[in-house]
């Protein structure tokens, strides 16, 4: 598969010569959650906050990637793995030049996270579990696919016909459905604080 390529990875700057400029420790924010559970309004929220800090960051958004990168990509279990495999990779792009890289996708099974979490590489990737039950998403029902998908009409839906594995060990859990994202996010914003910033 790689014959006749040749890395020039070792004459590239490293992730410590960018972070270094930035004054920051690049990391990827792994959001997990049910549609609707608020892993976009967090993800925009805690974004717009380490901007206001001084911090470079890169948003990647499941909705917005679908509209580009992963535009010919269904809800299938293979084509939410493809999904999450480029938008991984594209992370992975975006944490080795040392930005706080906000990871907002469903991401539904362990085998899918797992597959993020080994391409970015343990020591970068940081899951959040966006934790919101579904009926209590079925009740916000933001942006009227719950409705439709109770209805028959949307096939493999997530927490409905598709699974949901809830992750198991996050390095921080937000609970929506019992507190307000101000207070979720400013919880989130604390713990990433703690690790981004350069000592
Ligand atoms: S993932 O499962 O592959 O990680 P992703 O985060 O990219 O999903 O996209 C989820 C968004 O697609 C949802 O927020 C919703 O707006 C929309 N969507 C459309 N069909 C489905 C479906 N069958 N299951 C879940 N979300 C769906």
């Amino acid at each position: 598969m790689s014959k006749n390529i040749f890395s020039i990875k070792h004459t590239l700057l490293q992730k410590a010569d960018k972070e270094k400029l930035l004054g920051q420790k690049g990391i990827v924010l792994w959001m997990s959650g049910l549609s609707g559970s608020g892993k976009s309004t967090i993800a925009r929220a805690l974004e717009n906050d380490l901007f206001d800090k001084g911090f470079l960051t890169k948003l990647l958004d499941g909705d917005n990637l679908r509209t580009g990168v992963n535009n010919n990509l269904d809800f299938s279990e293979a084509g939410r793995m493809e999904n999450i495999r480029r938008a991984a990779e594209v992370a992975k792009l975006f944490v080795e030049n040392g930005e706080i890289v906000i990871c907002s996708l469903i991401s539904p099974t362990v085998e899918i996270r797992e597959l993020a979490k080994s391409i970015i590489g343990a020591e970068n990737y940081y899951e959040v579990y966006i934790n919101a039950s579904f009926e209590e998403c079925a009740k916000r029902d933001v942006k009227g696919l719950y409705k439709k998908a109770l209805n028959g009409e949307i096939p493999n839906f997530t927490g409905l016909n598709a699974p949901f594995d809830a992750p198991s060990n996050p390095f921080v859990e937000l609970k929506t459905g019992e507190e307000d994202l101000e207070t979720s996010k400013n919880k989130l914003l604390a713990k990433v604080l703690e690790v981004v910033t350069l000592k």
